[in-house]
């Protein structure tokens, strides 16, 4: 069998902060197969969005390891892991902003561009990443012209650009109204199984969590539950023993503890 993309083992973060060591990772043990859609839940604090910037190479755990599409990521130089960055991991993070003088088209370009590929080459795939998101019609906005979900879509094609074996996205849909945030989540899971990337999605949307193939809850910098299917259901609402999810049971919010698995 194949090892699967990522598998995370006893990693440690620690940041140092007014003299005080505070360890928001804590033996955290992980493994994600090829072409898997996850959601990690859990509540503020848990070490979501550390976990997500380890993985992503924007950060270096303290110690434990990383391996990642067959490499380990931990003690590579900063050069290398840029690379991997740059070829094969897309970030939807709230702070990767779309580059305000630059419209739509050349946003979802903007990877490629960087890296040095010709704008002949890139366009075409760019407008069919574009059509997918439904933004056809948009590619010359700025995104100055565009809403908050139309940014948000912008930026999803964007990461899918240079077909990253993973995506991470920490809350994606953070300041929209439910309605966007559930379409986008929904968008971001289809256009994802169809390119087959791998997605790991830090969310607190319960509804969109709740229809993952898998849920990965976070609590004090470990993993407290991995539910596959749709066995999940946010904590609040576990009460009845062996209660599946109804399809369209009202959300309730996550954060009382429950049994795990
Ligand atoms: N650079 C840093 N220096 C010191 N403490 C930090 C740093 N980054 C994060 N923390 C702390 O680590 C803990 C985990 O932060 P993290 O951002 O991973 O939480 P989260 O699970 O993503 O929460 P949320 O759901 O609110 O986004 C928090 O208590 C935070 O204050
Ligand atoms: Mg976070």
């Amino acid at each position: 069998m194949s090892e699967p993309l990522i598998v995370v083992e006893d990693l440690h973060k620690s940041f140092d902060h007014l003299g005080r060591k505070l360890d928001v990772l804590r033996g955290l043990d992980l493994a994600v197969g090829e072409g898997e859609i996850t959601a990690i839940v859990g509540p503020s604090g848990a070490g979501k969005s550390t976990l997500l910037h380890c993985l992503g190479t924007l950060d270096q755990p303290t110690s434990g390891r990383i391996r990642f599409a067959g490499q380990d990521l931990v003690g590579l130089g900063s050069s290398r892991l840029a690379e991997i960055r740059n070829r094969m991991i897309g970030f939807v993070f709230q702070f990767h902003h779309l580059l305000p003088e630059f419209d739509a088209l050349e946003n979802v370009m903007m990877p490629g561009l960087i890296q040095g590929k010709r704008r002949k080459q890139l366009e075409e795939p760019a407008r069919a990443l574009l059509a997918e998101v439904g933004l056809a019609e948009r590619a010359t906005h700025r995104p100055g012209e565009l809403s908050g979900g139309e940014q948000q879509r912008v930026d999803l094609a964007r990461a899918l650009m240079l077909s990253p074996k993973l995506v991470l996205a920490d809350e994606p849909t953070g300041n929209l109204d439910s309605a966007t945030s559930d379409a986008i989540h929904e968008l971001f899971f289809k256009v994802g199984g169809e390119h087959g990337t791998t997605i790991l999605v830090v969310t607190h949307n319960v509804s969109f969590a709740r229809r993952m193939p898998r849920v990965v809850t976070m609590r004090d910098g470990k993993i407290y539950a991995d539910e596959h299917g749709s066995s999940w259901r946010p904590p609040a609402s576990r009460g009845r023993a062996g209660a599946g999810l109804e399809p369209n049971a009202p959300p309730s919010e996550p954060g009382t503890p429950a049994a795990a698995g």
